[in-house]
C-alpha cells in the first residue's frame, strides 16, 4: 500500500530559518490552489487503498474553515486502509475547536505541531512567538477533542543556545505529554533570513552534545528512539514517515511535493504560477536497481533498528555483504548486527553520513 503526501504551501509569516516551499497566505491564491490540487489528485490517483495521508507545509492549519472543509472533501477520494494514519500539520496559534472538529470528522488521526522551542532567545532568532502556557492550553483542547496521537517538533542548536536551554526546552515539551517528538538541529540554509544575515551554526561538538542529551533524556522518559531524529511512545511510531525510511512508494501532491512511484522519483514544480496553470510536474528521475538499493541503505540506516539482511536479499536478489563493504564496517565498529538486522552503532549515529559515504 502506498502513502500520500499533500503539500499546503501557505504561511501567515515566514520564519527566519525556513527553506521549505512556502508563500504568504492570500485567500485569492489558496482557493485556486485547492482547485488545482483536486485536479492533480484526480488525474494521478488510481483508486488503490492507501495506508497513510500526511498533509504538511507550509502551514496547512492556516487555511480558513471553508478551505479546510473543501480540502477534506478533496481527500475523501482516497480509499483508506482500516488503520490509515492521517496526519495534519498545525501551528499553535491556528488551533481552535471548530478546526479540530472538522479534522476529527474527516478522519485525521494524528496532529503534528511545530513548537520548535520555548526559550525566548531562540524564538526571537527563529522568528516565532508563543508561550508554554499557550502550548499547554492548545494541547488540552487537542486532547479534549479526542486526538490521541500528537507529534511536536523541536529545533535545537540555535546560535546562543546552551545545554541547559536544551534541557529546559525538553522538560517543558515533556510536560505537554506528546506521543511523538521530532528533533532537528538548526540548519542554516542558503537564502533564508538567517543565512542572509550571516548567522553561523554553533560548534559541532556542542551540537553533538545537545543531540546526545536529547537522546538520553527522551529514552529515560520512555520514548523509543526509532529514527535518527524521531522518538515515539510505544505504538506511536509514524506509519507515514516509516514509508520513506523503508524505501516504499508514496504519492506526492501539491507544490514542490516529492513522490516515488514505480521506480520513478519525482518532484513537483516549486513555482506557484506554474502550479496554478496546471503545470504540476517538476523533475523526474527513473531509478536503476543500484539507485534503489543505495536508497534502501541511505534511508534504512536512518532507523535505529537498521536494515533487515534477509529482506534485502529477497528484495534485490543479492547479498547485502556482496553489494556493500559491510564486513569492514562491522569490524571497525561503525555498524553492528543483531539477529537479521544491521544498524549504525548507536554511539556513532551522529556521524551516520560519514559511515554511509564509506558504504555507498
Ligand atoms: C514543514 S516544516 C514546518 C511545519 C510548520 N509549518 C511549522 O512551522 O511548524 C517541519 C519541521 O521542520 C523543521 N525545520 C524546518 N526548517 C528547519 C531548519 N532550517 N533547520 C532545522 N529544522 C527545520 C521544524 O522543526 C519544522 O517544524
Ligand atoms: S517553519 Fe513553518 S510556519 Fe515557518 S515559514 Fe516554514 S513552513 Fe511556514
Amino acid at each position: 500500500m502506498k502513502a500520500v503526501y499533500i503539500h499546503i504551501p501557505f504561511c501567515k509569516s515566514i520564519c527566519s530559518y525556513c527553506d521549505f516551499c512556502k508563500v504568504f497566505y492570500y485567500p485569492k491564491w489558496s482557493h485556486q490552489y485547492l482547485l488545482k490540487l483536486q485536479e492533480e489528485i484526480e488525474d494521478l490517483y488510481d483508486g488503490e487503498t492507501v495506508k497513510s495521508i500526511y498533509i504538511g507545509g507550509g502551514t496547512p492549519s492556516v487555511l480558513s474553515i471553508k478551505e479546510l472543509e473543501f480540502l477534506m472533501d478533496i481527500i475523501r477520494i482516497f480509499k483508506r486502509s482500516e488503520n490509515c494514519e492521517f496526519t495534519f500539520e498545525c501551528n499553535l496559534d491556528d488551533i481552535h475547536e471548530e478546526m479540530l472538529h472538522i479534522l476529527k470528522q474527516a478522519g485525521v488521526t494524528r496532529l503534528s505541531i511545530g513548537i520548535q522551542s520555548f526559550q525566548k532567545e531562540n524564538l526571537k532568532i527563529l522568528g516565532r512567538n508563543h508561550s508554554f502556557m499557550e502550548a499547554k492550553e492548545k494541547m488540552a483542547l487537542i486532547r479534549s477533542c479526542g486526538f490521541m496521537n500528537v507529534n511536536v517538533d523541536l529545533i535545537y542548536a540555535v546560535p546562543g543556545e546552551n545545554i541547559k536551554m536544551v534541557k529546559d526546552d525538553l522538560k517543558l515539551l515533556l510536560k505537554l505529554q506528546p506521543d511523538h517528538i521530532s528533533t532537528y538541529s538548526l540548519m542554516i540554509e542558503p537564502n533564508t533570513l538567517l543565512w542572509v544575515n550571516g548567522v553561523h551554526p554553533i560548534a559541532e561538538e556542542l551540537d553533538e552534545e545537545m543531540y546526545e542529551t536529547i537522546c538520553k533524556m527522551l529514552e529515560k522518559k520512555g520514548f523509543i528512539h526509532y529514527e535518527i531524529s524521531n522518538f515515539a511512545k510505544e505504538g506511536k511510531k509514524s506509519i507515514h514517515n516509516l514509508t520513506y525510511w523503508n524505501n516504499e512508494e508514496y504519492y506526492g501532491f501539491g507544490l514542490s511535493a516529492a513522490g516515488y512511484i514505480e521506480q520513478i522519483r519525482y518532484t513537483n514544480t516549486k513555482s506557484l504560477t506554474r502550479y496554478l496553470q496546471g503545470n504540476f510536474k517538476g523533475t523526474e528521475e527513473i531509478l536503476s536497481k543500484q539507485d534503489i538499493m543505495d536508497n534502501e541503505l541511505m534511508l534504512g540506516f536512518r532507523k535505529t533498528k537498521g536494515v533487515n539482511i534477509q529482506e534485502f536479499e529477497e528484495k534485490y536478489n543479492v547479498k547485502l555483504e556482496d553489494a556493500y563493504p559491510i564486513k569492514p564496517l562491522l569490524k571497525n565498529g561503525d555498524l553492528k548486527q543483531k539477529g537479521e538486522y544491521i544498524f549504525i552503532n548507536p554511539d556513532k549515529l551522529y556521524v551516520m553520513n560519514e559511515i554511509l559515504l564509506k558504504m555507498i
